[in-house]
């Protein structure tokens, strides 16, 4: 299969772009295209066959539920069964980062929803995304457009060095904004419990929910008896092909270890901050703002697969804020190992 890439001005958007993406999704084809979070490989949320085009162009587990994308909270009703705290929070954070997991309907196949009777919505902050859920006339399933088990794209090219001659159209609305996945969360009475951080914290949800929990899976590593919350977060995930590792110790000791390493072996990859003063073949630094950590993550991890680096070594960020989902995405990327130093 070709994939074609089109550009599209999220400012100044091409109707009949919009409209080929749409037509392909209402016949039951798949389409990559931009949300401010990560890019996503999109389809009709009603029709079984296009979840099992999205599962099999990513290589992904089908137990793995998909996020349906809507245009408006009113537009959620045809697909599940809303109450308040949905329309508070939608309020609150929608357009954006977040995702509500609520009791599904009949309309949202158990294909889409990965067998479960939840079904997890969102309203994505993002021109193009709105315009096209709008010009296909229903909800769009998406994952993010990536391979199962590699970082998210949050570029165009991201996309299509997972998914080249896999998918018949991307949509390159530019980089993601946000560059993290969206806050998934489940909803109890007015608490709420985070089941994968994103791009809205917990510090915001507390703002409308009266009790934010955080899924202890996000912290240990899964085994036989103790699964997390999300299907998804139970897999390694969000991996180059390096391995990776996070190294645990005082800033000293750290760019000490990180620059022994470098000296031993020159296919070693390095994750640290700036002003570590550390160099080498393969080492990227992130800032130390989470949000910007945030935006560069993915961009990094994905990096050290156009290398031949075979080990990555990484500093651990902060976890405050939006630092959250970057300690998450990089604890999962390292598959939960620590060198302690
Ligand atoms: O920012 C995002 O959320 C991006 C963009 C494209 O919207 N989408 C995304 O989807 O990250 P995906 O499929 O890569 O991750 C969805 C996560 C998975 O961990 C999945 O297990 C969980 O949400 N999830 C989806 N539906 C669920 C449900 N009904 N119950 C529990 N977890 C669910
Ligand atoms: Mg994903």
């Amino acid at each position: 299969m070709n994939t074609e890439v089109y550009r599209v001005d999220p400012e100044k958007i091409d109707e009949n772009i919009i409209n080929k993406a749409a037509d392909i999704i209402k016949n039951g084809g798949v389409v990559a295209f931009p949300t401010e979070t990560v890019y996503g490989l999109g389809g009709d949320a009603t029709n079984e066959e296009a979840a099992e085009r999205i599962y099999s162009a990513k290589g992904r587990p089908s137990d793995n539920p998909l996020i349906i994308h809507v245009s408006s909270p009113h537009d959620a009703e045809k697909y599940a069964y809303t109450n308040e705290l949905y329309y508070k929070l939608c309020e609150a954070f929608s357009p954006g980062p977040l995702t509500v997991i609520l009791p599904k309907k009949e309309t949202i196949p158990h294909a889409t929803s990965g067998g479960l009777d939840t079904v997890a919505v969102r309203i994505p902050d993002n021109k193009i995304a709105l315009a096209l859920i709008k010009a296909a006339g229903r909800a769009i399933a998406a994952p993010s457009a990536n391979s199962s088990g590699k970082p998210s794209p949050t570029r165009a090219e991201h996309v299509l060095d997972d998914l080249n001659g896999k998918i018949p159209m991307i949509i390159d609305g530019g980089e993601c904004r946000v560059g993290v996945e969206s806050t998934v969360i489940k909803l109890d009475g007015n608490k709420c419990t985070v089941l994968r951080p994103g791009g809205v914290t917990k510090a915001q949800l507390l703002r409308v929910c009266s009790c934010v929990e955080l899924d202890k899976g996000l912290f240990e590593k899964p085994t036989e008896d103790f699964k997390p919350l999300a299907p998804g977060m139970k897999y390694k995930h969000y991996s180059p092909s390096a391995e990776v590792y996070m190294v645990k110790g005082n800033e000293k000791n750290v760019c000490d270890f990180m620059r022994k390493q470098l000296c031993e072996n020159e296919r070693i990859g390095i994750i640290c901050y700036d002003d570590m003063e550390i160099t080498g073949k393969y080492v990227k630094y992130i800032p130390k703002d989470s949000a910007m950590q945030a935006h560069e993550l993915f961009d990094i991890l994905r990096y050290f697969d156009k290398t031949d680096a075979e080990k990555i070594y990484t500093v651990i960020p902060d976890g405050n804020e939006l630092g959250l989902a970057v300690l998450n995405r990089l604890t999962k990327a390292a598959g939960f190992k620590t060198v302690s130093v």
